[in-house]
């Protein structure tokens, strides 16, 4: 059995310390908001080298936060990508705001800049179908998913001319670089998740908002307290969102490690890479377009799509801490029961794109609005992957997957 995630492996390697830890917090019966937040933000700062890094209650959260410190109002419109964990939408939503899916580009998986300018320009379809006043945009989240950067210098570019705040969904991408820059430092904000299967993992929720202007920084500070500044005196209705005192106390001691446990990760993805190649299944793709009707799609059949490194290339000055390894298929829900039945590791993120979901039909989207995150949804699979997974293992993953797929 080879599990996708071994967090007992990883508390092992660390358990007198972190117990330690959480222990002089017991010992101080201060649990809100006290030394260990302090000295784990203080951290975070320096390992990010952000201006100001703020911990809140979860990677939700810090989305909400982020977006609250902006004014986003009922009836404004915000960026985002459809190939994402649903917070990412929800936070928008949560404010009455809407969101505006633009479809990833097919080889990162991530927001493209290039269909962001399009549809600023009014030149898309998706523009022309939408017809958004452009005055009621007021922001981008890109998400930097699975463990890579968006690119953010044109993302950065079409914010500055188009007025538009950037809040990087950093939630899965902690330690990752584009350009030498850290993810969460590049946009106004950075939001960041600390959910238990993160690479930086708490034993609960947990998240943290980075921000760049001293101004937003005081002001998402008052928010997650109520919005109340001196106490009980309210100057912005604000929630209820503190990184917990033991979550910290976890975090401060995890965190010492993360650059080990992410070169291992990422150490664990080339030697993925380098066995498929050995094994001739791997195919190139180049897109598709007629992903909607998957029968008839472009997307190389028998073959294995590996994950590339694009802004997380080390030529590009970047690194990606492959918080998912992620290949595609075209057979995927095959390779999934597949590995099922074998007993090793497996998740499909995500099945369904955001611009269709349920939720969000009112909003007017066809499948086809974002044919590359609706490809990803039917052919990306994630396969095992921790700092503890041995290389033996990762040799049976693959000789597995060469079986199903020859
Ligand atoms: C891309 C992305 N955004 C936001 C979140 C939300 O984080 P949390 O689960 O800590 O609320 C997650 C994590 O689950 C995520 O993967």
């Amino acid at each position: 059995m080879i599990p996708l995630l071994d967090l007992q492996a990883q508390y092992r390697s660390i358990k007198k310390e972190v117990d330690d830890s959480i222990h002089k917090v017991l010992d101080s019966q201060y649990f809100i908001m006290g030394e260990s937040v302090k000295d784990f933000e203080k951290e975070v700062n320096r390992y990010t080298k952000a201006n100001h890094s703020l911990g809140c209650a979860s990677g939700s959260d810090a989305l909400l936060l982020a977006l609250m410190a902006i004014d986003i109002e009922p009836g404004d419109y915000v960026i985002t990508s459809p190939f994402t964990f649903f917070a990412t939408a929800g936070a928008i939503s949560r404010l009455g705001a809407i969101p505006i899916f633009i479809d990833i580009e097919h080889h990162s998986f991530n927001i493209d800049p290039e269909k962001i300018r399009e549809f600023l320009e009014g030149e898309s379809d998706l523009a022309k179908k939408l017809q958004i006043p452009i005055e009621k945009i007021k922001a981008i989240i890109p998400v930097h998913l699975y463990g890579q950067m968006a690119d953010m210098d044109p993302i950065m570019e079409i914010a500055k001319e188009y007025d538009l705040f950037v809040i990087e969904d950093a939630a899965q991408s902690i330690g990752s670089k584009c350009k030498g820059k850290d993810a969460g430092t590049i946009g106004d904000f950075g939001c960041f998740s600390f959910f238990p299967s993160k690479n930086l993992g708490a034993y609960g929720d947990g998240g943290l908002i980075t921000v760049k202007n001293d101004a937003l920084a005081e002001k998402t500070n008052i928010l997650r307290l109520h919005g109340a500044k001196p106490k009980y005196h309210h100057k912005y209705v604000g929630i209820n969102s503190r990184l917990d005192a033991i979550q910290a106390a976890v975090l401060s001691v995890k965190l010492k490690y993360l650059n080990e446990w992410s070169q291992r990760r990422n150490e664990i993805a080339h030697l993925y890479n380098s066995l498929f190649q050995e094994s001739g299944l791997v195919s190139e793709y180049e897109g598709c377009s007629e992903c909607e009707s998957h029968s008839s799609c472009e997307f190389p059949d028998g073959k294995i799509v590996l994950p590339k490194e694009t802004t997380g290339a080390p030529e590009e000055n970047g690194f990606h801490i492959y918080h998912q390894y992620t290949v595609r298929v075209k057979n995927r829900d095959g390779l999934s029961e597949f590995l099922d039945s074998e007993k090793i590791g497996n998740a499909v993120y995500y099945p369904v794109p955001l611009h269709i979901q349920e939720c969000f039909s009112d909003l007017g989207y066809a499948a086809e609005d974002c044919p590359n995150a609706v490809c990803a949804s039917r052919t990306a699979i994630s396969l095992p992957i921790f700092p503890e997974l041995a290389d033996e293992q990762v040799k049976e993953v693959a000789r597995k997957i060469s079986q199903f797929m020859s």
